[in-house]
């Protein structure tokens, strides 16, 4: 379905590893848990958990409890970018790429989009560069938002937070999961596809 290659994905993991990268995120909040809310019953007060995508790659799994260490996530911001008051930056998941716990790779949340849908699958990657970062932050009651100068409804006038989470079967490569993704615009053209909000919640770590 969707056809992705990550060549460049074991240079630019050696290039965060090795530090020489310069982060344009380097403020991180403390840990999250990540939390359903929906008024679809299967969903609400469930959590999402981070799930191997391949080489490096994690989606959005949902997940009954906040996992321990693949349910913990951190909002990386900057103070140079906000909207409506509220810092923006990036979703970030530490992965653990050994079996000593300071092994990690720090890595963001991306929007795969795929031009047919409007349906848009969300991963983690390390790093925070690229274009497909999904730029992110969390507005007076802790819920995840998507900033936007523009709003095509309103246009050309307004600066918007948007709230297009859903919760879909997806397929990202060879991976099928029940996930994050994000609707663009209208209904789903995937009619599973559930409306979602994302709770971030203070984690114990
Ligand atoms: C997030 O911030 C931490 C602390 O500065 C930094 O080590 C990490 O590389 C940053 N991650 C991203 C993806 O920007
Ligand atoms: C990080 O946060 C501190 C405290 O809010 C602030 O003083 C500093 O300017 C921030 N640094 C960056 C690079 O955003
Ligand atoms: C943009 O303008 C329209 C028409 O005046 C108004 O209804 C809408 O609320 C405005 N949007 C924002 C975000 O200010
Ligand atoms: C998500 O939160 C926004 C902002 O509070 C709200 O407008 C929207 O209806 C919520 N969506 C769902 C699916 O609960």
């Amino acid at each position: 379905m969707l056809g992705f290659t990550f060549t460049s994905l074991a240079l630019a993991a050696t290039t965060i590893i090795s530090g020489t990268l310069a982060q344009k995120f380097p403020n991180q909040s403390a840990p999250y848990n990540l939390k359903l809310l929906s008024d679809e019953p299967t969903l609400d007060g469930k959590f999402l958990s981070a799930c191997h995508s391949g080489a490096a790659i994690e989606q959005l799994c949902v997940s009954n409890t906040a996992a321990t260490t693949s349910g913990v996530f951190y909002l990386n911001t900057t103070d140079s970018s906000t909207v409506s008051g509220f810092d923006t930056g990036v979703l970030v998941y530490n992965l653990n790429y050994g079996g000593d716990a300071n092994l990690i790779a720090s890595s963001a949340l991306r929007f795969a989009f795929n031009p047919a849908t409007n349906v848009v699958l969300s991963y983690f990657q390390p790093g925070d560069e690229g274009t497909d970062i999904a730029i992110v932050g969390l507005d007076a009651e802790s819920k995840l938002f998507i900033p936007s100068y523009v709003d095509d409804v309103v246009t050309p006038n307004g600066t918007g937070l948007f709230y297009q989470w859903h919760v879909c079967n997806t397929q990202f490569g060879s991976y099928k999961y029940l996930a994050l993704a994000w609707v663009t615009y209208g209904a789903p053209l995937d009619g599973d596809c559930k409306a979602v909000n994302v709770s971030a919640v203070p984690a114990a770590v």
